[in-house]
């Protein structure tokens, strides 16, 4: 009888205590105290990092089209199908109840670069984080003036459309500690010029996140970087952007991103048109450095 009591209560102790490790384990991180240091953040800078990092192209509304000049409204609501389940771009205008108009800059800055919300649960990997967790304290500073100078939207996207297991947000702790491996694939040390183009490449304009495969839990498999990927939707394919797949000269590349010819002068198509839209407005030198980059990483045939 004793024995049974003691071996029962020894049995919730370790069950809660199994539960709290769990709790512990998979809640959302918080970034550094010091993260967004005292400084003067400069909306126009943070512009540049807001069209360098595409957010215009997720969170416009569905069928609007940008030019990439007036203020965009970023009412959310563009659908993301993928294998597990279709998601949606919520509100991040400054609407204060439908939108980010109520957030501190520091729960904005954990979103963008942790995935975490203000709550504390894991955002989707839909939500490309593990590209932006790299980025520069200072870019998302500036960023986050920029996005408090754009119009508020009222309208609230619709839910997620994801189902068991994936609706259970905690499970996605495991897959940040699966995949979101923060290690450079260009090692340091490198020339100006290439390590601006792999900050351009593979933290702020998140190509790898369309470009590289994916494993079956959604992974991006690092060691086929940009070499090209089944579209998440299960329609089509992404190109092989890497020197194996892209015979074109960095000048090519260059006035692609500029212009969406193609050196046959065919358009580009698809969601790059969207891309190109941001890529269009960077600087010629930042162009120049995605187009040496990609010259300068692993061809994978
Ligand atoms: C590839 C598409 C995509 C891009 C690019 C993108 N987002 Fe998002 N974003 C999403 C999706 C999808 C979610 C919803 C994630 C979830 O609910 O788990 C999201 C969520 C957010 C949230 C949380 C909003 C809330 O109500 O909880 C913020 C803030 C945000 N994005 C800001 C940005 C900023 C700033 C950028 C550019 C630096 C950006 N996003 C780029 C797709 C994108
Ligand atoms: C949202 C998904 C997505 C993102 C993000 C993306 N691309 Fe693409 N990219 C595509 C698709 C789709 C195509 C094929 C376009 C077509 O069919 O005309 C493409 C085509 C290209 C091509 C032309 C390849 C060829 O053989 O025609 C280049 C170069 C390229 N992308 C570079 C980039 C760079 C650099 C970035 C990051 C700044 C990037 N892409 C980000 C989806 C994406």
């Amino acid at each position: 009888m004793m024995a049974d009591r003691a071996f029962i209560a020894g049995f919730f102790v370790i069950g809660i205590m199994a539960v709290s490790a769990f709790l512990t384990l998979t809640a959302g991180r918080d970034l550094p105290a010091d993260y967004l240091q005292m400084q003067v953040a400069d909306p126009v800078q943070g512009e540049r990092v807001f069209i360098a990092a595409g957010c215009a192209s997720c969170h416009l509304a569905p069928d609007a089209k940008w030019d990439g000049n007036a203020p965009p409204p970023l009412p959310g609501g563009r659908r993301f199908p993928s294998p597990f389940g279709t998601f949606t771009a919520p509100n991040i205008s400054t609407h204060p109840e439908a939108g980010l108009g109520n957030w501190s800059d520091r729960a904005i800055a954990r979103a963008v670069v942790l995935g975490v919300s203000p709550e504390g649960a894991h955002y989707y990997p839909a939500f490309p984080y593990a590209s932006y967790q790299t980025a520069d304290p200072r870019d998302i500073a500036d960023l986050i003036a920029y996005l408090r100078t754009l119009p508020p939207v009222e309208s609230i996207a619709p839910p997620h459309e994801v189902g068991f297991p994936f609706n259970i947000r905690r499970s996605l702790a495991v897959w940040k500690f699966l995949f979101t491996d923060p290690t450079p694939i260009l090692p340091d040390p490198l020339p100006a010029e290439l390590a601006r183009g792999r900050y351009l490449v593979e933290t702020l304009g998140h190509c790898g996140e369309c470009h590289t495969p994916r494993n079956p839990l959604g992974g991006l498999d690092r060691r086929r970087w940009l070499g090209g990927a089944a579209h998440p939707s299960g329609d089509g394919s992404i190109p092989n952007i890497t020197p194996a797949g892209l015979i074109w000269s960095e000048a090519d590349i260059a006035a692609y991103l500029k212009t969406g010819f193609t050196p046959e002068f065919d358009v580009a198509g698809g969601e790059m048109v969207e891309v190109i839209v941001n890529t269009a407005r960077l600087s010629d030198a930042d162009r120049q450095a995605i187009a040496s980059y990609l010259k300068a990483i692993p061809p994978v045939q």
